[in-house]
């Protein structure tokens, strides 16, 4: 599914270096199916080049509000759009806008629309601090404006501060839009659970049992419901990759923890996806300080089985929940996923094996093989897991149209 598909978006762009990101944005609109008018400040040209957007969209770059002796339809431009974001927004441009300018083409653009606005402001990180900034911020987001905060980190110049300021990454933006724009999906408005990452059990104070789980097929599919306008509640254990924006997030340590903030989730939850790996085993005891190393060692660890996080939380979900589980197996994949599917009265099992390349822990990719309410397998190529969970979803909605 394309969230953006024969959607209209204004995508403005002001100057600051972060619009070297904007470009990525727009490509990735356009690959979505958005048709999308770029509308650059004066100063934006200075940074990149319309031609590169022009190329990116198929579609005219527009700057001024009258340019060859003819007055562009700003209005027209303004109202034919469904969704405006201006990415970066700078500093000027968000006084200006909080202002209520209309002395150039894309201010002018916000005063005559009706369509929503997102905002993703970037500037050195004092500027976003100053007062005056603040102020105007928080006059845009009471007219009704998202603002997708800038993160902190590294920002364009060496000599800067690294305090928030600096502009989302294309995928966060694209998340907050497609949340706006209320994708058309059936997932649109419905509340997703997905769990992400590794849970670990102690040994002692400083050591613990875990896997090689990082995270990347969770937090895929809580990108992916987030594009297709979800409210997503991530509940997330040991991760090595970021969260993504946007979405409720509850960390969890042990298994124990993991199943008892599933259960809180799902009281109404529509969709949970349990793509974290929790720890299958614990120790049957924990003693409160660190076993000192040794020449013996601390001898045998009694284990003892973790619980059962979909089976001891089956009877908190709403009987019209959809509930999609994960295999890893490094044998007999199909007839083990068949059977956990079975077993935890499952609507979708997702199988993959552990062994093969590109897939399982760890990787960008993933091969998997869907199986369904039936017992009816889709065997998927070798994708990415952004692509994964897209494939996932597709299938949610299939069965959520069905219901
Ligand atoms: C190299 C350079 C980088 C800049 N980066 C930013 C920035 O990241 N954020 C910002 O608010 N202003 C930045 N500015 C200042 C803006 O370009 C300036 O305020 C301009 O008037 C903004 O115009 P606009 O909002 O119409 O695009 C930068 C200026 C220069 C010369």
């Amino acid at each position: 599914m394309r969230p953006f598909d024969g959607r209209r978006v204004l995508l403005g762009v002001t100057g600051g270096i972060a619009s070297y990101k904007t470009v990525s944005l727009a490509r990735a609109l356009a690959q979505q199916g958005a048709l999308v008018d770029v509308v650059m400040t004066r100063s934006a040209r200075d940074f990149v080049g319309g031609l590169t957007f022009e190329a990116l969209t198929g579609r005219p770059v527009h700057t001024e509000l009258v340019a060859e002796g003819h007055a562009l339809d700003h209005i027209a431009l303004a109202r034919q759009n469904e969704l405006i974001i201006v990415a970066p927004a700078t500093a000027d441009f968000i006084a200006r806008a909080a202002a209520g300018r209309a002395d150039d083409l894309l201010t002018a653009c916000l005063l005559a629309t009706d369509a929503p606005v997102l905002l993703a402001p970037a500037m050195n990180d004092r500027m976003w601090a100053h007062q005056q900034t603040i102020t105007n911020v928080s006059r845009l987001r009471s007219l009704g404006y998202v603002v997708v905060d800038p993160a902190s980190g590294a920002l364009a110049s060496p000599d800067e501060g690294s305090g928030p300021g600096r502009m989302r990454e294309p995928d966060e933006i694209l998340a907050a839009a497609a949340a706006l724009l209320g994708t058309g999906s059936a997932l649109g408005g419905l509340r997703v659970v997905v769990t992400a990452g590794a849970t670990r059990e102690p040994i002692d104070p400083v050591r613990f049992i875990s896997n090689h789980s990082s995270g990347k097929m969770g937090t895929a599919v809580a990108r992916a419901a987030l594009r297709r306008g979800a409210h997503v509640t991530l509940i997330a254990g040991a991760i090595s990759v970021p969260l993504p924006d946007g979405c409720d997030v509850v960390r969890v340590g042990t298994t124990e923890e993991l199943a008892g903030a599933v259960r809180s989730a799902l009281a109404n939850a529509d969709v949970l996806v349990m793509a974290a790996a929790p720890a299958d085993f614990r120790p049957k005891s924990v003693p409160a300080s660190k076993i000192k190393k040794g020449p013996t060692g601390p001898g045998a660890i009694d284990l003892e089985p973790t619980p059962d996080v979909l089976a001891s939380t089956m009877d908190a979900r709403n009987a019209n929940c959809i509930v999609v589980g994960f295999a890893l197996e490094t044998d007999d994949l199909l007839a083990n996923a068949e059977s956990k599917r079975t077993a935890k009265k499952l609507d979708l099992v997702v199988a993959n094996d552990a062994t093969e390349p590109g897939a399982g822990f760890g990787t960008d990719t993933n091969r998997v093989t869907i199986i369904g309410p039936d017992g009816v397998t889709a065997a998927l190529p070798l994708m990415t897991k952004d692509a994964v969970a897209d494939a996932i979803l597709d299938r949610v909605e299939g069965l959520l149209s069905g219901r």
